[in-house]
């Protein structure tokens, strides 16, 4: 109620009713009650999430224009939005994330929300991780609405009881359980080879190799020697290890696939963001009973996160009150809930309560806080939260040619530090 509220008080303060010109009184265009949406939310899980914000958009009155653009990650919208941006039309309002939303920001392109930042409080509730991201020069340019993190590996219950293993703890148990799956005609490890997908893998595997200081120091700091360092070949190492449990077809799935794999009790694991988890709740399966997510073993204490945050262009002035009201309805304490619920993420607020979670969420709600604290919270370099895009499109490129087989592990070592020099 008091959100409804506030929304219409901010609507009324963007919204210019009347414009006075040479002393005649015009009407301005009326204002629009849409809302054109660019996001790359299409799997079940996602969808069904991305409806929860349609549905209490629609409530308010304004009418949501869904722009999908398939492809997870990112990759792929990102591409159409620069097309959109350079032709002058870009859509009001657009799921964004990182490195990426300065880079929109320092064009200029991005809507100022600050005056509904301040009536909703928002510096109080959004922690400091994300308002990095969220403001720009001290002007809040994006609303977050979740918090995802990527080291996770997500597991069949069913199965792992029939193979009679535990939930691996070490790199080693990893492993093993796949050895074992193989054995016995399983699919070790469910994989979809994208660009983004490999290096999402390879944000757990370097964490888990190397520590959060090694994530820090090669992945947030871009030092020479520690991309150029023995932890790095062990790193790519042990991603040319987990190559040898994929099935041949791996080439192209779409990660939601990927977990369906593991769903439907063919494969194993799935090293994936928790957005995998929307996927096996929206499947039916329980989380803790029917299905598992761990922290990629050996990365326990760590965190690599991503938000998924939603700014607003700077469109035509009629505009302005819709893309409030959405910017208002992504910050609503119980639509956080009822979103991240389903999506697979956590609340982007601090003052939301765990207690409507599963156990996974709960776990992760309390992960991020921990790490927090402990300086283990590192933007995802998959996720463009550790570097611009450019340097994460140049580690993209090794970590792909390295996981395809095209290059040596010795050789990739030497590519991504050149990369990266190149890039910066
Ligand atoms: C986004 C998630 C999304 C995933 C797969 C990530 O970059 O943050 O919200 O579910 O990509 O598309």
């Amino acid at each position: 109620m008091r959100k409804g509220i506030i929304a219409l008080l901010v609507v009324a303060l963007l919204a210019p009713a009347v414009v006075f010109a040479g002393g005649s009184r015009e009407a301005a265009p009326a204002t629009v009650d849409t809302v054109e949406v660019l996001h790359w939310w299409t799997s079940g899980g996602e969808a069904a999430a991305l409806n929860v914000l349609k549905n209490n958009l629609e409530a308010e009155g304004i009418e949501w224009i869904d722009s999908p653009i398939a492809g997870g990650g990112g990759t792929q919208a990102m591409t159409v939005l620069r097309s959109r941006a350079t032709a002058g039309d870009p859509p009001a309002a657009v799921q964004m994330l990182g490195f990426d939303i300065k880079d929109w920001a320092e064009m200029g392109l991005l809507a100022n929300l600050n005056e509904l930042a301040e009536a909703e409080n928002w510096d109080a509730v959004v922690p400091d991780a994300l308002k990095e991201f969220s403001k720009y020069d001290g002007n809040w340019i994006a609303a977050p609405v979740n918090v995802h993190s990527t080291n996770w590996v997500w597991s069949n219950a069913a199965l792992l009881d029939e193979l009679g293993l535990d939930i691996p703890q070490t790199w080693d148990e990893y492993i093993a359980a796949m050895d074992a799956a193989q054995e016995a005609g399983y699919i070790g490890l469910a994989h979809g080879g994208q660009a983004w997908q490999d290096a999402t893998v390879f944000d757990g595997v370097l964490l888990s190799t190397g520590g959060p200081e090694f994530y820090q120091r090669a992945m947030i700091d871009l030092d020479d020697a520690a991309l150029r360092s023995d932890t790095m070949l062990k790193v790519f190492q042990r991603m040319d290890q987990l190559r040898g449990y994929l099935d041949p077809n791996f080439s192209g799935r779409d990660w939601n696939l990927a977990s369906a794999m593991v769903i439907e009790g063919d494969a194993l694991f799935q090293m994936m963001g928790d957005w995998a988890k929307g996927e096996f709740l929206n499947a039916g399966m329980e989380a803790g009973k029917d299905f598992y997510g761990i922290r990629t073993p050996g990365s326990q204490g760590s965190v690599t996160f991503n938000s998924d945050q939603f700014v607003m262009f700077e469109v035509a002035p009629q505009y302005r009150g819709a893309q409030s009201l959405m910017a208002s309805a992504v910050m609503d304490p119980d639509f956080q809930i009822a979103f991240n619920t389903v999506k697979g993420s956590v609340p982007a607020r601090t003052d939301v309560s765990d207690a409507q979670f599963e156990s996974i969420g709960r776990q992760a709600m309390a992960d991020l806080a921990e790490a927090n604290r402990n300086g283990t919270l590192f933007g995802s370099m998959a996720h463009r939260h550790a570097n611009p895009a450019s340097v994460m499109e140049a580690m993209y490129d090794v970590i792909t040619a390295h996981f395809n087989g095209q290059i040596t592990s010795e050789a990739a070592v030497s590519a991504i530090a050149d990369a990266v020099t190149q890039a910066r």
